[in-house]
């Protein structure tokens, strides 16, 4: 069978991590690459194309897909141009500024005939499908909330990300992806309402901390949290904390890391409360919060689910043929796109929005 033949635009952060992933990945062959920085093309492996411009790169018959990988502002015309020059393209999330942007894409691919799918590899992060994993058994009753959080220590965000015509801002760059797991979780689900508060606490342009509420259909109310400057010493060689918590009727899970650590548990009395022993804190006693008694709490493993990122490209290979479907929807970005958009309604009136 043939390889397929990509072309890599932008040969940044993402740039890299694709050249050194699909360069050891059967069925699939790197062409060449281009950027509009020649600095950033020096370099590029061995045996890869560097190209003078994206037009050479657009039209080059060695390329079936083109890869988009540039800062966020430029997705747009780069869907654009590889569509009109007949290439198939994945592009990086987030695919799109805003959804009038998507659909002006989605309406030239569709003329064009072109395959157009989003890179959205955290669909495959081991936290997350463990999660999903924990969720899709239906073990711990009927759930009612799902959180989702990722914090910073370092005070860091760098490059373009720090400016608004970019597409720079947190909610851009991570919270596209942490609520697309969130939506891919539960894909039946609707949304009736979101409420968020979406921050620049050292920024002047773009936001750098948020927290969205979604109350869903099915009666679970999810909360993403995002925080970059929540500044700690406590880290000594992780400089991020990443949890998850999923809260059911019949015992809860979570999961710290993202390399999954955590626990299902449960009482061992189920759907009865298991009475804390009066404990004394310096905010005087409580019962509520106090220990469980002994033996009253039982824990079981969380599923282990196989998953990386290359399974991205082994779905894309298999989905370019039609042996499958793309694992990324351009509508389920869509989607994600349009949650945004009401993220910052909302966060812009301070009232919730109503969705769907
Ligand atoms: N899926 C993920 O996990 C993930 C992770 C990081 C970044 N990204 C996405 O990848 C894209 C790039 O981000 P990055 O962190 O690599 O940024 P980066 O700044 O490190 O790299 C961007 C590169 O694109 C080049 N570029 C900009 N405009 C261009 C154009 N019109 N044509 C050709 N090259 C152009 C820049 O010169 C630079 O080399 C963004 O859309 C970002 O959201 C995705």
């Amino acid at each position: 069978m043939d390889d397929i033949r990509i072309g890599i635009v932008g040969h940044g952060f993402m740039g890299h991590e694709h050249e050194k992933m699909l360069t050891k990945m059967d069925g699939i062959r790197v062409v060449g690459i281009s950027d509009i920085d020649p600095k950033q093309l020096e370099d590029v492996q061995e045996g890869i194309k560097r190209y003078a411009s994206n037009d050479e790169l657009m039209h080059d018959p060695e390329v079936d897909v083109v890869l988009i990988a540039a800062n966020n502002n430029q997705h747009y015309d780069l869907v654009v141009q590889a569509a009109k020059a007949g290439k198939d393209i994945i592009c990086e999330k987030p695919v799109a500024m805003t959804t009038e942007e998507l659909d002006g894409m989605l309406a030239v691919t569709k003329e064009c005939g072109v395959k157009f799918t989003v890179h959205h590899q955290r669909r495959l992060d081991p936290d997350f499908r463990t999660m999903k994993a924990v969720f899709d058994q239906g073990s711990l009753g009927k759930v009612y909330s799902i959180k989702s959080g990722l914090y910073g220590f370092n005070g860091n965000m760098h490059d373009w990300h720090v400016y608004k015509k970019e597409g720079g801002g947190m909610l851009y760059d991570w919270g596209v992806h942490l609520l697309d797991q969130i939506l891919w979780m539960m894909p039946g689900a609707k949304i009736q309402s979101v409420y968020a508060d979406l921050r620049n606490v050292i920024n002047f342009e773009v936001d750098d901390y948020f927290k969205i509420l979604m109350r869903f259909d099915n009666g679970i109310m999810a909360e993403v949290e995002l925080g970059t400057y929540y500044l700690t010493d406590k880290m000594h060689d992780k400089w991020f904390e990443r949890h998850w918590m999923i809260g059911g009727n019949q015992g809860s899970a979570y999961v710290d890391g993202f390399e999954p650590e955590g626990k299902i548990v449960r009482t061992t009395h189920l759907l009865q409360n298991v009475s804390g022993q009066r404990t004394m804190t310096a905010a005087g006693p409580t019962r509520s919060f106090g220990p469980p008694a002994e033996g009253t709490i039982v824990t079981e493993p969380l599923p282990t689910v196989p998953t990386c990122h290359e399974d991205y490209f082994e779905n894309y290979k298999k989905a370019y043929r039609g042996e499958e479907e793309f694992l990324v929807k351009v509508e389920e970005t869509r989607r994600v796109l349009a949650l945004m958009e009401a993220v910052r309604e909302s966060a812009r009136t301070g009232q919730s929005v109503a969705f769907e």
